[in-house]
């Protein structure tokens, strides 16, 4: 019997989540959301692609949460998403609101899943989520490092004229405008890139990295990215459901690595059949280091909004 995995929001990085995850065929999927039938309909459409596409793995869709029962993940994508010129932190409090209400539902029906959250301000929705499921923090995590490095490494490849494919990137700290790209630790077929590209241009692509979300906001104008983060939420659904491993960076909960305590941020981790089996600490020079604390600082402030 194939693993469920729940998709709760079917706006469009949800929609995208459920596709991605169905044309991998690793998984059962169930689509949640509040508005009336329009799940069924996404799931219905997406089960018949099927046949073509080559999947047969069951999806629905459904209005209500007691259908997340049995999932071994919860993907959280509800939430409202940035307009032009607003910050992820200025959703703080509506998105806190739903998240929530959203986790709520997950510690009813479907209390042993673990929860890969998605919804913004990253950092904080996750830690959020996991105050509210009262669980191992090793069951509960954020996509958003595995988004930021793919961004880095698309712009790495367009800069050198090579396949972002040959890029191995990292980059830490909270989803946002204190996000810390580390060149030092990103690679093209193992060449570190401080051997490859100016600092000037590093510098230019790091900057096009942290605003990589805003970037796609502006140009949108009616909501944010949702290819990429469906596509780097997949990445770690089936990193899990196959127990690969993988090491990538996410919003992990910290117990005093890198000198932070008690907060959600991006660090890079193994990510297996355990959840975040383990957080992996880099040898950061001073200023790396200092940029991923003071992004944990900022965070810390920001969790104080939710009154913790
Ligand atoms: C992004 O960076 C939506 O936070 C997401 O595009």
């Amino acid at each position: 019997m194939r693993k469920k995995v729940a998709v709760i929001g079917a706006g469009h990085v949800g929609e995208c989540t459920a596709m991605y995850l169905a044309e991998r065929n690793i998984c059962d999927i169930v689509l949640v959301d509040i508005i009336e039938d329009m799940p069924k309909g996404k799931a219905l459409d997406l089960a018949q692609a099927g046949p073509i596409r080559n999947y047969d793995a069951g999806i629905v869709g459904s209005n209500d949460f007691a259908d997340i029962k049995g999932s071994h993940i919860v993907v959280v994508t509800s939430g409202v998403p940035r307009k032009p010129g607003m910050t992820r932190e200025d959703l703080i409090t509506k998105n806190a609101e739903i998240v929530g209400s959203v986790t709520e539902n997950i510690k009813k029906h479907a209390p042993k899943a673990m929860v890969l959250m998605v919804a913004n301000p990253l950092d904080i929705m996750t830690f959020h989520s996991w105050k509210k499921m009262g669980v191992d923090h090793k069951l509960v995590f954020g996509q958003a490092g595995v988004l930021d490095s793919v961004r880095f490494r698309t712009f790495v490849g367009w800069e050198l004229g090579v396949s972002p494919n040959d890029i191995q990137a990292m980059v830490l700290g909270g989803h946002g405008d204190t996000m810390v790209p580390l060149p030092r630790y990103t690679t093209v077929a193992g060449i570190p890139i401080t051997e490859l590209i100016a600092p000037d241009r590093i510098e230019a692509i790091s900057k096009r990295t942290r605003d990589g979300g805003g970037e796609i906001v502006k140009l949108l104008k009616t909501g944010s990215a949702y290819y990429a983060p469906a596509a780097a939420t997949v990445e770690m659904v089936d990193a899990i459901l196959t127990d690969r491993k993988r090491v990538m960076p996410c919003s992990a909960y910290l117990t005093g690595q890198y000198g932070i305590k008690d907060l959600y941020i991006g660090v890079p981790v193994v990510l297996g059949a355990g959840g975040v089996e383990k957080v992996i600490e880099l040898k950061l020079n001073d200023q790396e280091l200092g940029e991923l604390r003071k992004s944990g600082t900022i965070y810390k402030e920001m969790l104080s909004v939710l009154g913790y």
